[in-house]
């Protein structure tokens, strides 16, 4: 078999950037671990950038996250007994981001590429790569897929970023002290926009999917079993945690879905070895705090659709050679956001009486200086590409 470009993962990044290859004229084949159910119904992100939704808009894949997708214009942060709102519509005008579920992205990148007659393989489990700075391949099944290029979008543990030879990638990495239980629940959300709460328990998350269905997140150790978590024991931590401020109540409701998630900050460099370009989460992982993941992995296959289309169309590969720096210079922006976004809210065992006097006077900046509030509102929005 050949194709242009082989893509491993059909996760956001994979799909998405075999759609944007698609509307150039640009053939390509994904292969994925999974079944295609799995892979669209697994609860990930929810919040989306303003780029992000741009690029699914104009991709022609936009159109039932505009009829389903929630459009926020501010979130609030919660501590010390008070709840304060940073609103976007005042401080950055025009600008918001959209709450829908990365596993509904997903279902619509599927049905788009399915729609369209795209090759997408799933549950092909031994996936290998060779011949990275000659004629690349991949190995699947007893098949070969020969290819121009190979994108490694198949996440933080996947095998594209493994195949390159040790020494040629460095890695910058911080884990912290602490994951985050994640659940789905069968619930009005309590409040109408995201509510990241800072406590002497711990962080809290409230987000939501729908008007029928809310998403909460809690700091629990990093090495949390789900198991110790059952339903009766979340919704007491949520309340103790949310339930801060005079006059909220948190509704509760069934739970359909219970993860734990790590909390780690990644990144290679350079995204790119012989004619392998790494995107998403297999080059770099942020703490979800910010809410930058998704958008980053959207940011980078962008970026490697043009470079890509640049070459075909004209030979030159300049666009190809600085994609690992036009990436890096995003990825670093939101690596730092996504620190001290974490950092900001989440309670260290570390924790001094001076470190958590910082925290409070960081916040009480931010809530108060539009200047510091900006900056928090445009990072979270997204910066422009
Ligand atoms: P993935 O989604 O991990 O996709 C990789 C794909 O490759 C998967 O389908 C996998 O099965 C496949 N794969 C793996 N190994 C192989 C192999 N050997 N062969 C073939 N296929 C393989 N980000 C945000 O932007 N906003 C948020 O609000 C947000 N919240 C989050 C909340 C949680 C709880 C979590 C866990 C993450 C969150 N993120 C958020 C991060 C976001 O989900 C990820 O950054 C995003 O999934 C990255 O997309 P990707 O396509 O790069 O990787
Ligand atoms: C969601 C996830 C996040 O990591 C975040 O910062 C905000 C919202 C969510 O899943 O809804």
């Amino acid at each position: 078999m050949r194709t242009k470009v082989g893509i491993v993962g059909a996760g956001p990044a994979g799909l998405l950037l075999s759609h944007l290859l698609h509307l150039r004229g640009i053939e390509s084949v994904v292969l994925e671990k999974r079944s295609r159910e799995y892979c669209e119904r697994r609860v990930r992100a929810g919040v989306l950038e303003q780029g992000t939704v741009d690029v699914l808009n104009e991709a022609g894949v936009g159109e039932r996250m505009r009829r389903e997708g929630l459009p926020h214009h501010g979130i609030e942060l919660r501590y010390g007994g008070a709840g304060h709102r940073i609103p976007f519509e005042k401080l950055i005008p025009g600008r918001s981001i959209t709450v829908y579920g990365q596993q509904e992205v997903v279902k619509d990148l599927i049905a788009a590429r399915l729609a369209a007659g795209g090759e997408i393989h799933f549950e092909v489990p031994d996936v290998a790569l060779h011949d990275l700075t000659g004629s690349p391949y991949i190995t699947f099944q007893g098949e070969r897929l020969d290819c121009d290029v190979i994108a490694g979008c198949d996440g933080f543990h996947g095998v594209s970023r493994p195949a390159v030879p040790e020494g040629e990638l460095t890695f910058f990495e911080r884990e912290y002290p602490f994951a985050w239980l994640g659940i789905l629940a069968r619930v009005k959300p309590s409040a109408e926009e995201l509510i990241y709460a800072r406590t002497e328990r711990g962080f809290a998350l409230h987000s939501m999917r729908s008007p029928e269905v809310s998403r909460f997140y809690l700091q629990v150790p990093p090495d949390e079993q789900v198991e110790n978590w059952p339903d009766d024991r979340i919704w007491a931590e949520l309340k103790a945690r949310l339930e801060t401020v005079p006059g909220f109540t948190l509704e509760t409701g069934e739970i359909l879905e219970k993860g734990v998630t790590p909390m780690r900050s990644f990144v290679t460099e350079p995204m790119q070895y012989g004619r392998l370009y790494l995107a998403g989460d297999a080059a770099h992982i942020v703490p979800p705090t910010g809410a930058k993941g998704l958008n980053l992995a959207v940011a980078d296959v962008r970026v490697l659709t043009q470079a890509l289309d640049h070459w075909y169309r004209t030979g030159s590969t300049e666009l190809l050679d600085a994609y690992s720096a036009t990436c890096l210079k995003r990825v670093w922006r939101a690596q730092h956001f996504s620190w001290w976004m974490t950092t900001l809210l989440h309670t260290f065992d570390s924790d001094d009486a001076y470190g958590r006097r910082l925290q409070t006077s960081y916040l009480d900046y931010v809530t108060s200086s539009d200047a510091a509030a900006t900056t928090l509102a445009e990072n979270y929005v997204g910066l422009p590409w």
